[in-house]
Protein backbone atom coordinates (compact mmCIF):
# COMPACT_ATOMS: atom_id res chain seq x y z
CA UNK A 1 0.00 0.00 0.00
CA UNK A 2 2.86 2.15 0.97
CA UNK A 3 4.07 2.25 -2.46
CA UNK A 4 0.66 3.59 -4.24
CA UNK A 5 1.38 6.80 -1.96
CA UNK A 6 5.55 7.46 -1.39
CA UNK A 7 4.90 10.66 -3.59
CA UNK A 8 3.16 12.35 -1.22
CA UNK A 9 3.30 11.35 2.56
CA UNK A 10 0.31 13.96 3.70
CA UNK A 11 -2.19 12.23 1.83
CA UNK A 12 -1.00 8.74 2.53
CA UNK A 13 -1.17 9.87 6.55
CA UNK A 14 -4.29 10.82 5.50
CA UNK A 15 -6.23 8.10 3.38
CA UNK A 16 -4.37 5.71 6.02
CA UNK A 17 -6.54 6.84 8.70
CA UNK A 18 -9.82 6.82 7.04
CA UNK A 19 -9.15 3.31 5.67
CA UNK A 20 -8.83 1.76 9.10
CA UNK A 21 -12.18 2.28 9.61
CA UNK A 22 -14.01 2.44 6.02
CA UNK A 23 -11.30 -0.29 4.44
CA UNK A 24 -9.25 0.73 1.72
CA UNK A 25 -10.74 1.44 -1.39
CA UNK A 26 -8.23 2.99 -3.62
CA UNK A 27 -9.07 6.31 -4.95
CA UNK A 28 -8.62 7.81 -8.67
CA UNK A 29 -6.00 10.21 -6.60
CA UNK A 30 -4.68 7.25 -4.73
CA UNK A 31 -4.23 5.20 -8.24
CA UNK A 32 -2.70 8.21 -10.69
CA UNK A 33 -1.53 10.06 -7.01
CA UNK A 34 2.58 9.53 -8.83
CA UNK A 35 1.87 9.75 -12.39
CA UNK A 36 2.82 12.94 -13.63
CA UNK A 37 0.47 15.54 -14.00
CA UNK A 38 -0.65 16.05 -17.87
CA UNK A 39 -0.92 20.13 -19.10
CA UNK A 40 -2.87 19.88 -22.46
CA UNK A 41 -1.19 23.02 -24.75
CA UNK A 42 -3.40 24.24 -27.64
CA UNK A 43 -0.70 27.19 -28.83
CA UNK A 44 -0.41 28.46 -32.47
CA UNK A 45 4.11 27.08 -33.30
CA UNK A 46 3.27 28.22 -36.94
CA UNK A 47 1.94 31.48 -39.09
CA UNK A 48 1.79 34.58 -38.10
CA UNK A 49 1.31 34.22 -34.17
CA UNK A 50 3.95 31.57 -33.92
CA UNK A 51 6.49 33.59 -31.65
CA UNK A 52 3.54 34.25 -29.13
CA UNK A 53 2.60 30.57 -28.49
CA UNK A 54 6.92 30.03 -28.23
CA UNK A 55 7.01 33.02 -25.57
CA UNK A 56 4.23 31.55 -23.44
CA UNK A 57 5.60 28.14 -23.45
CA UNK A 58 8.92 28.50 -22.83
CA UNK A 59 7.87 30.73 -19.93
CA UNK A 60 5.29 28.67 -18.38
CA UNK A 61 7.97 25.34 -18.43
CA UNK A 62 10.55 27.94 -17.31
CA UNK A 63 8.10 29.01 -14.28
CA UNK A 64 7.44 25.40 -13.28
CA UNK A 65 11.19 24.35 -13.39
CA UNK A 66 11.86 27.26 -11.26
CA UNK A 67 9.61 25.11 -8.54
CA UNK A 68 11.75 22.03 -8.96
CA UNK A 69 9.21 20.74 -12.16
CA UNK A 70 6.54 20.06 -10.11
CA UNK A 71 2.64 20.43 -9.06
CA UNK A 72 1.44 19.76 -6.29
CA UNK A 73 4.72 17.37 -5.43
CA UNK A 74 3.46 15.51 -8.81
CA UNK A 75 6.22 15.66 -12.05
CA UNK A 76 5.01 17.56 -14.90
CA UNK A 77 3.85 16.47 -18.36
CA UNK A 78 3.35 18.63 -21.70
CA UNK A 79 1.48 17.69 -24.69
CA UNK A 80 1.30 20.21 -26.99
CA UNK A 81 -1.03 21.03 -29.93
CA UNK A 82 -0.74 23.55 -32.70
CA UNK A 83 -3.55 25.21 -33.36
CA UNK A 84 -2.51 26.56 -36.59
CA UNK A 85 -4.86 29.73 -35.59
CA UNK A 86 -7.60 27.43 -36.95
CA UNK A 87 -10.96 28.12 -35.83
CA UNK A 88 -12.52 25.71 -37.29
CA UNK A 89 -9.81 22.87 -36.07
CA UNK A 90 -9.93 24.15 -32.80
CA UNK A 91 -13.42 21.84 -31.20
CA UNK A 92 -11.18 19.06 -33.07
CA UNK A 93 -7.99 19.94 -31.34
CA UNK A 94 -9.70 20.49 -27.73
CA UNK A 95 -11.58 17.31 -27.90
CA UNK A 96 -8.09 15.70 -28.79
CA UNK A 97 -6.28 17.10 -25.49
CA UNK A 98 -9.67 16.31 -23.19
CA UNK A 99 -10.36 13.10 -24.07
CA UNK A 100 -7.70 11.01 -25.82
CA UNK A 101 -4.76 12.36 -24.03
CA UNK A 102 -6.78 12.84 -20.86
CA UNK A 103 -5.30 16.25 -20.02
CA UNK A 104 -5.30 17.60 -16.34
CA UNK A 105 -5.37 20.55 -16.92
CA UNK A 106 -5.27 23.11 -20.54
CA UNK A 107 -3.04 25.98 -21.52
CA UNK A 108 -4.42 28.05 -24.25
CA UNK A 109 -5.14 30.06 -26.55
CA UNK A 110 -3.80 33.04 -28.34
CA UNK A 111 -6.11 33.36 -30.55
CA UNK A 112 -10.09 35.36 -29.84
CA UNK A 113 -12.18 32.54 -32.10
CA UNK A 114 -9.93 30.13 -30.85
CA UNK A 115 -10.67 30.99 -26.90
CA UNK A 116 -14.34 31.28 -27.72
CA UNK A 117 -14.47 27.76 -29.05
CA UNK A 118 -12.56 26.19 -26.08
CA UNK A 119 -14.10 27.99 -23.81
CA UNK A 120 -17.47 26.71 -24.98
CA UNK A 121 -16.75 23.30 -24.71
CA UNK A 122 -14.17 22.96 -21.64
CA UNK A 123 -17.45 25.69 -19.97
CA UNK A 124 -20.24 23.43 -20.59
CA UNK A 125 -18.10 20.26 -19.32
CA UNK A 126 -17.48 21.51 -16.64
CA UNK A 127 -13.62 20.50 -16.06
CA UNK A 128 -10.89 20.07 -16.47
CA UNK A 129 -9.44 23.79 -15.69
CA UNK A 130 -8.51 25.85 -18.60
CA UNK A 131 -5.96 28.51 -18.57
CA UNK A 132 -6.31 31.21 -21.41
CA UNK A 133 -2.52 32.98 -21.48
CA UNK A 134 -3.31 35.39 -24.32
CA UNK A 135 -6.39 35.25 -26.12
CA UNK A 136 -8.37 38.71 -25.53
CA UNK A 137 -11.97 37.45 -26.61
CA UNK A 138 -14.01 39.84 -23.91
CA UNK A 139 -16.84 36.56 -24.03
CA UNK A 140 -14.29 34.24 -22.21
CA UNK A 141 -14.75 35.85 -19.03
CA UNK A 142 -17.81 37.59 -19.95
CA UNK A 143 -20.85 35.47 -21.42
CA UNK A 144 -18.90 31.92 -21.78
CA UNK A 145 -17.22 32.66 -18.11
CA UNK A 146 -17.25 29.65 -16.46
CA UNK A 147 -15.93 28.12 -12.75
CA UNK A 148 -13.33 26.16 -14.56
CA UNK A 149 -12.22 28.86 -17.31
CA UNK A 150 -9.07 31.35 -15.84
CA UNK A 151 -7.27 34.02 -17.77
CA UNK A 152 -3.72 35.54 -16.74
CA UNK A 153 -3.14 37.68 -20.06
CA UNK A 154 -6.41 40.39 -20.51
CA UNK A 155 -9.26 41.26 -21.93
CA UNK A 156 -9.71 42.64 -25.35
CA UNK A 157 -11.57 45.75 -23.90
CA UNK A 158 -8.67 46.37 -20.94
CA UNK A 159 -6.02 46.62 -23.53
CA UNK A 160 -7.94 48.96 -25.83
CA UNK A 161 -9.81 51.55 -23.79
CA UNK A 162 -7.58 53.45 -22.32
CA UNK A 163 -6.25 54.50 -25.77
CA UNK A 164 -8.86 56.79 -26.43
CA UNK A 165 -8.02 59.49 -24.25
CA UNK A 166 -4.46 58.91 -24.30
CA UNK A 167 -4.57 59.98 -28.23
CA UNK A 168 -7.44 62.86 -27.70
CA UNK A 169 -4.94 63.99 -24.54
CA UNK A 170 -2.20 64.25 -26.94
CA UNK A 171 -4.09 66.70 -29.35
CA UNK A 172 -5.75 64.46 -31.71
CA UNK A 173 -9.56 64.77 -32.77
CA UNK A 174 -10.25 62.40 -35.81
CA UNK A 175 -8.87 58.63 -36.07
CA UNK A 176 -8.85 55.71 -38.58
CA UNK A 177 -8.98 52.48 -37.12
CA UNK A 178 -7.48 49.69 -38.54
CA UNK A 179 -7.40 46.03 -37.33
CA UNK A 180 -7.58 42.15 -38.79
CA UNK A 181 -11.15 41.29 -39.21
CA UNK A 182 -12.04 38.68 -36.27
CA UNK A 183 -12.91 39.27 -32.41
CA UNK A 184 -9.77 40.15 -31.13
CA UNK A 185 -9.30 42.96 -33.56
CA UNK A 186 -13.30 44.14 -33.68
CA UNK A 187 -13.43 44.52 -29.96
CA UNK A 188 -10.06 46.61 -29.66
CA UNK A 189 -10.86 49.11 -32.07
CA UNK A 190 -14.42 49.48 -30.64
CA UNK A 191 -13.18 49.75 -26.97
CA UNK A 192 -10.34 52.09 -28.47
CA UNK A 193 -13.24 54.41 -30.64
CA UNK A 194 -15.59 54.04 -28.27
CA UNK A 195 -13.39 55.82 -25.35
CA UNK A 196 -12.06 58.16 -27.28
CA UNK A 197 -15.28 59.51 -28.83
CA UNK A 198 -15.91 59.81 -25.49
CA UNK A 199 -13.30 62.21 -25.03
CA UNK A 200 -14.64 64.35 -27.28
CA UNK A 201 -12.91 63.03 -30.75
CA UNK A 202 -14.50 61.38 -33.99
CA UNK A 203 -13.45 58.02 -35.38
CA UNK A 204 -13.89 58.26 -39.52
CA UNK A 205 -13.14 55.44 -40.66
CA UNK A 206 -12.87 51.68 -39.56
CA UNK A 207 -10.56 49.24 -41.73
CA UNK A 208 -11.23 45.65 -41.32
CA UNK A 209 -8.54 43.59 -43.17
CA UNK A 210 -8.74 39.61 -43.26
CA UNK A 211 -6.91 37.60 -41.05
CA UNK A 212 -4.05 36.71 -41.10
CA UNK A 213 -3.72 38.40 -44.25
CA UNK A 214 -0.46 41.17 -44.50
CA UNK A 215 -1.97 42.99 -47.69
CA UNK A 216 -1.77 46.57 -46.56
CA UNK A 217 -1.32 49.01 -49.32
CA UNK A 218 -4.97 49.81 -50.80
CA UNK A 219 -5.73 50.61 -46.87
CA UNK A 220 -2.39 52.84 -46.57
CA UNK A 221 -3.75 54.97 -49.32
CA UNK A 222 -7.05 55.21 -47.89
CA UNK A 223 -5.69 56.60 -44.76
CA UNK A 224 -3.12 59.08 -46.89
CA UNK A 225 -6.13 60.66 -48.49
CA UNK A 226 -8.13 60.91 -45.63
CA UNK A 227 -5.58 62.15 -43.44
CA UNK A 228 -6.64 61.06 -39.83
CA UNK A 229 -4.71 62.93 -36.97
CA UNK A 230 -3.86 60.08 -35.99
CA UNK A 231 -3.72 56.04 -36.83
CA UNK A 232 -5.44 53.59 -33.71
CA UNK A 233 -4.17 50.00 -35.03
CA UNK A 234 -4.12 46.37 -33.60
CA UNK A 235 -1.91 43.67 -35.32
CA UNK A 236 0.63 40.76 -33.46
CA UNK A 237 3.51 38.95 -34.32
CA UNK A 238 4.51 38.76 -37.81
CA UNK A 239 1.21 40.77 -39.50
CA UNK A 240 2.45 43.74 -36.88
CA UNK A 241 6.21 43.83 -38.34
CA UNK A 242 4.54 43.79 -42.07
CA UNK A 243 2.24 46.37 -41.12
CA UNK A 244 4.73 48.98 -39.37
CA UNK A 245 7.64 48.09 -42.00
CA UNK A 246 4.62 49.08 -44.58
CA UNK A 247 3.18 52.43 -43.00
CA UNK A 248 6.80 53.83 -42.46
CA UNK A 249 7.39 52.74 -46.39
CA UNK A 250 4.20 54.61 -47.19
CA UNK A 251 5.33 57.92 -45.66
CA UNK A 252 2.76 57.68 -42.80
CA UNK A 253 5.30 57.59 -40.33
CA UNK A 254 6.00 60.77 -40.28
CA UNK A 255 2.92 62.62 -40.83
CA UNK A 256 -0.01 60.63 -38.98
CA UNK A 257 1.26 59.46 -35.79
CA UNK A 258 0.49 55.77 -35.46
CA UNK A 259 -0.88 54.13 -31.66
CA UNK A 260 -1.81 50.91 -30.98
CA UNK A 261 -3.07 48.10 -28.57
CA UNK A 262 0.53 46.97 -27.40
CA UNK A 263 0.67 44.17 -29.45
CA UNK A 264 1.60 46.35 -32.17
CA UNK A 265 5.13 46.57 -31.08
CA UNK A 266 5.53 43.87 -28.46
CA UNK A 267 8.44 41.59 -29.37
CA UNK A 268 8.65 42.80 -32.74
CA UNK A 269 11.07 45.59 -31.63
CA UNK A 270 14.05 44.27 -33.15
CA UNK A 271 13.03 42.95 -36.51
CA UNK A 272 10.27 46.08 -37.39
CA UNK A 273 13.44 48.35 -36.38
CA UNK A 274 12.88 52.42 -37.47
CA UNK A 275 9.28 51.45 -38.20
CA UNK A 276 8.64 50.94 -34.44
CA UNK A 277 10.37 53.82 -33.10
CA UNK A 278 8.25 56.55 -31.33
CA UNK A 279 4.83 54.54 -32.07
CA UNK A 280 2.94 54.13 -28.47
CA UNK A 281 0.60 51.73 -27.32
CA UNK A 282 -1.68 50.79 -24.92
CA UNK A 283 -1.18 47.60 -22.47
CA UNK A 284 -0.89 45.63 -18.64
CA UNK A 285 2.80 45.08 -18.98
CA UNK A 286 5.79 47.07 -19.65
CA UNK A 287 9.53 46.05 -19.95
CA UNK A 288 11.02 48.35 -17.75
CA UNK A 289 8.66 48.45 -14.73
CA UNK A 290 11.27 48.67 -11.97
CA UNK A 291 9.94 45.68 -10.09
CA UNK A 292 11.86 42.67 -8.38
CA UNK A 293 10.02 40.08 -9.88
CA UNK A 294 10.08 41.40 -13.30
CA UNK A 295 14.11 41.88 -13.08
CA UNK A 296 14.23 38.40 -12.16
CA UNK A 297 12.27 37.04 -14.79
CA UNK A 298 13.98 38.91 -17.48
CA UNK A 299 17.06 38.02 -16.82
CA UNK A 300 15.81 34.10 -16.50
CA UNK A 301 14.06 34.26 -19.40
CA UNK A 302 16.75 36.05 -21.85
CA UNK A 303 19.37 33.67 -19.96
CA UNK A 304 17.85 30.95 -21.23
CA UNK A 305 15.72 31.87 -24.70
CA UNK A 306 18.60 35.43 -25.67
CA UNK A 307 18.90 38.79 -24.87
CA UNK A 308 15.36 40.90 -26.04
CA UNK A 309 13.66 38.05 -25.98
CA UNK A 310 11.00 38.19 -23.08
CA UNK A 311 7.86 39.83 -23.99
CA UNK A 312 4.15 40.48 -22.52
CA UNK A 313 3.75 37.15 -23.83
CA UNK A 314 6.21 34.93 -21.80
CA UNK A 315 4.81 37.04 -18.64
CA UNK A 316 1.26 36.09 -18.84
CA UNK A 317 2.80 32.11 -19.56
CA UNK A 318 5.17 32.50 -16.43
CA UNK A 319 1.48 33.34 -14.46
CA UNK A 320 -0.60 31.22 -15.83
CA UNK A 321 2.18 28.47 -14.48
CA UNK A 322 2.25 30.61 -11.15
CA UNK A 323 -1.47 30.31 -10.93
CA UNK A 324 -1.69 26.39 -11.64
CA UNK A 325 1.03 25.91 -8.90
CA UNK A 326 -0.76 27.63 -6.11
CA UNK A 327 -3.96 25.85 -7.30
CA UNK A 328 -2.26 22.26 -7.60
CA UNK A 329 -0.61 23.33 -3.78
CA UNK A 330 -3.64 23.83 -2.19
CA UNK A 331 -4.50 20.14 -3.00
CA UNK A 332 -1.18 18.53 -2.38
CA UNK A 333 -1.45 17.31 -6.47
CA UNK A 334 -4.67 16.42 -6.22
CA UNK A 335 -6.39 17.16 -9.30
CA UNK A 336 -9.80 15.78 -8.36
CA UNK A 337 -10.23 17.92 -5.71
CA UNK A 338 -11.52 20.30 -8.45
CA UNK A 339 -13.39 22.57 -6.04
CA UNK A 340 -10.36 23.31 -3.69
CA UNK A 341 -8.04 24.23 -6.94
CA UNK A 342 -10.30 26.59 -8.08
CA UNK A 343 -11.35 28.22 -5.03
CA UNK A 344 -7.17 28.37 -4.18
CA UNK A 345 -6.58 30.24 -7.88
CA UNK A 346 -9.39 32.58 -7.75
CA UNK A 347 -8.39 34.22 -4.42
CA UNK A 348 -4.50 33.82 -5.77
CA UNK A 349 -2.34 36.48 -5.35
CA UNK A 350 0.16 36.43 -8.65
CA UNK A 351 3.68 38.37 -8.25
CA UNK A 352 3.60 38.74 -11.84
CA UNK A 353 6.56 40.48 -13.38
CA UNK A 354 3.76 43.38 -14.43
CA UNK A 355 3.27 43.95 -10.74
CA UNK A 356 1.05 41.50 -8.36
CA UNK A 357 -2.47 41.00 -9.56
CA UNK A 358 -5.35 39.24 -7.75
CA UNK A 359 -8.49 37.89 -10.14
CA UNK A 360 -12.39 39.64 -10.70
CA UNK A 361 -15.09 37.14 -9.96
CA UNK A 362 -15.10 36.36 -13.61
CA UNK A 363 -11.29 35.25 -13.56
CA UNK A 364 -9.47 37.68 -15.42
CA UNK A 365 -6.94 39.69 -13.76
CA UNK A 366 -7.44 43.35 -12.33
CA UNK A 367 -4.59 45.24 -13.33
CA UNK A 368 -2.80 48.40 -14.04
CA UNK A 369 -2.83 49.46 -17.94
CA UNK A 370 0.17 52.03 -19.43
CA UNK A 371 0.88 54.26 -21.86
CA UNK A 372 4.33 53.15 -23.98
CA UNK A 373 7.01 53.90 -26.07
CA UNK A 374 9.25 52.12 -28.29
CA UNK A 375 12.50 54.05 -28.00
CA UNK A 376 15.68 52.97 -29.11
CA UNK A 377 14.28 49.19 -29.78
CA UNK A 378 13.04 48.94 -26.09
CA UNK A 379 9.74 49.58 -24.40
CA UNK A 380 9.45 52.23 -22.31
CA UNK A 381 6.84 53.79 -19.71
CA UNK A 382 5.36 56.90 -20.64
CA UNK A 383 2.52 56.89 -18.10
CA UNK A 384 -0.01 54.76 -15.97
CA UNK A 385 -3.52 55.21 -17.50
CA UNK A 386 -5.24 53.11 -15.38
CA UNK A 387 -4.77 51.52 -12.07
CA UNK A 388 -6.25 48.26 -10.79
CA UNK A 389 -8.28 48.02 -14.16
CA UNK A 390 -11.30 45.66 -13.72
CA UNK A 391 -13.04 44.13 -16.65
CA UNK A 392 -16.61 44.65 -16.83
CA UNK A 393 -17.51 40.82 -17.39
CA UNK A 394 -20.99 41.23 -19.59
CA UNK A 395 -23.02 38.97 -19.44
CA UNK A 396 -21.24 37.18 -16.93
CA UNK A 397 -23.89 34.84 -14.99
CA UNK A 398 -21.38 31.90 -13.47
C1 LIG B 1 -6.31 37.49 -29.66
O1 LIG B 1 -6.68 36.89 -30.69
O2 LIG B 1 -7.03 37.57 -28.66
C2 LIG B 1 -4.96 38.11 -29.62
C3 LIG B 1 -3.97 37.65 -30.48
C4 LIG B 1 -2.72 38.24 -30.43
C5 LIG B 1 -2.45 39.25 -29.54
C6 LIG B 1 -3.44 39.70 -28.68
C7 LIG B 1 -4.71 39.13 -28.73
Amino acid sequence: MTTIFDGDRRHFLTLAGATAAAGFIPTRFAIAGNAPVKIGILLPYSGTYAMLGESITNAFKMRIDEAGGKLGGRSVEYVAIDSEMSVPKAGQNVNKLISKQKADFILGPVHSGIAAVMAKIIGKKGSPIMIDPNAGSNAVTGALCAPNIFRTSFSNWQTAVMAGPAMYDAGHRTIITISWKYGAGIQMMQAGRESFEKAGGKSVKDILNPFPSVEFQAHLSTIADMKPDAVFAFFSGGGAIKFLKDYEAAGLKAKIPLYGTGFLTEGVEKPAGSAAEGVQTTLHYVRDLPNETNKRFIANYEKQFGAGKSNVFAVQGYDAASLLLQGMAAVDGDVGAQGKIISAMGSAVIDSPRGKFTFSKSHNPVQNIYLREVRNGKQVTLKTLAKGLEDPAVGCKA
